[in-house]
Formats: C-alpha cells, sequence, structure tokens
C-alpha cells in the first residue's frame, strides 16, 4: 500500500532516480535543502513499503508565497512520479493534497509552471481543474530550442463576505 508522508532532508539522497526524468524540473541539492527549510509541511513523498527503507514513488515541493502586493498563493515547485507508477492518480493526490494545505494557509489560488509540450502534466492539470493562465515565452532557456512555459492555475473557491 503507499504511504503518504512529509518529506525529510535524507528524502533527497534517495529521489536521483525521478529528478532524471526529461521533464523534471531539475534544481541542485542546496535549492532543496533551503526549501525544504523554508516551507516546512509543503513537500510530500509517496512511498511503497519494502525493505530497506521503502521506494520512492514521487513527490511534491510545494510553496507558500504571501509577498507584499502579491496574492497570497500556494507554488507547486516539483512534481514527479516515478515512471513504473505512473497513471495510478498519485499525482492527483499529492495536488488535492498541497491544494488543501494552500487553502488551509489562506491562499487565493494554486499555480505551477509546465512545458508547454508536456501533454501528460497539461491532462493531469487540466482534468483536476487548473486553467492556462499566461504563457512564457522561451522560459526554459536549456533545450537546443528554449521552450514556452504554461502558468496553470486554480482558484480556491471562498465564501462571499455579506456586509
Ligand atoms: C505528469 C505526471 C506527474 C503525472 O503523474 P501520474 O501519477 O501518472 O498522474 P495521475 O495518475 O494522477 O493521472 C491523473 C490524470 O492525469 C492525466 N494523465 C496523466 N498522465 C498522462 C499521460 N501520460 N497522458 C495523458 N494523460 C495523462 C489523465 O487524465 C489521468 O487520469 P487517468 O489515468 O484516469 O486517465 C507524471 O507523468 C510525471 O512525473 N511526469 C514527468 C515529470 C513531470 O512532467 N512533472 C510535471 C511538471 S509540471
Amino acid at each position: 500500500m503507499t504511504s503518504f508522508r512529509e518529506m525529510r532532508f535524507d528524502d533527497l539522497f534517495k529521489i536521483n532516480s525521478l529528478l532524471f526524468d526529461s521533464l523534471t524540473e531539475v534544481y541542485s541539492l542546496t535549492f532543496f535543502v533551503k526549501h525544504l527549510l523554508e516551507f516546512p509541511g509543503l513537500s510530500r513523498i509517496a512511498e511503497a513499503p519494502g525493505p530497506n527503507d521503502g521506494r520512492r514513488m514521487g513527490y511534491i515541493f510545494g510553496q507558500y508565497l504571501a509577498k507584499q502586493n502579491k496574492e497570497p498563493h500556494g507554488h507547486v515547485a516539483a512534481l514527479t512520479v516515478s515512471p513504473e507508477y505512473r497513471r495510478l492518480g498519485l499525482a492527483t493526490a499529492l495536488m488535492e493534497y498541497f491544494f488543501m494545505v494552500s487553502d488551509h494557509k489562506g491562499a487565493s489560488f494554486v499555480n505551477l509552471f509546465m512545458r508547454a509540450s508536456n501533454i501528460a502534466a497539461y491532462q493531469l492539470y487540466t482534468a483536476m481543474g487548473y486553467a492556462h493562465r499566461q504563457t512564457y515565452l522561451d522560459y526554459y532557456p536549456d533545450h537546443l530550442e528554449p521552450e514556452n512555459a504554461y502558468e496553470m492555475r486554480k482558484y480556491i473557491p471562498r465564501p462571499m463576505e455579506v456586509q
């Protein structure tokens, strides 16, 4: 049975195989360590039971951004599910968790950036009610041809305040 739990520092050394996916955003170890310190409780891992501490099936790195003059929102920095565990609903479960936490923190919406060519991600997010908000031209410079990014966004419904 899959178990979901908060990401720990030692997980960072056990998700290498997931990071090699060509559609996964690759960040440095320093980025991930800082991320876990700055946004505790917003990153989660799906784990398969087994000997030697289980097997990492997928993860989400989330951020909560509430700077001045900006609507507070949850931001998905990275989401990857290991190829052998795809189409089982793991990404959906990780995204649903992050949406719920962002809601509890008072976010107005949850957003993320994805490669324009990433059909699986586009299907996943639109199936979950995310809408294409904006296109950022040549956002990903690391390919031979730079690639555009789509910002995908889903608003969190709030009851109307009655005066
Ligand atoms: C995109 C990704 C996270 C999806 O993970 P997943 O656990 O397989 O997704 P789910 O099982 O929750 O899929 C939910 C729905 O998303 C859509 N979907 C997921 N993968 C799809 C694919 N390869 N093609 C078409 N639709 C897809 C389907 O609508 C699916 O529902 P269904 O299986 O009932 O048809 C995974 O393919 C992945 O890690 N890709 C590489 C990294 C990446 O692209 N991350 C996102 C960057 S923004």
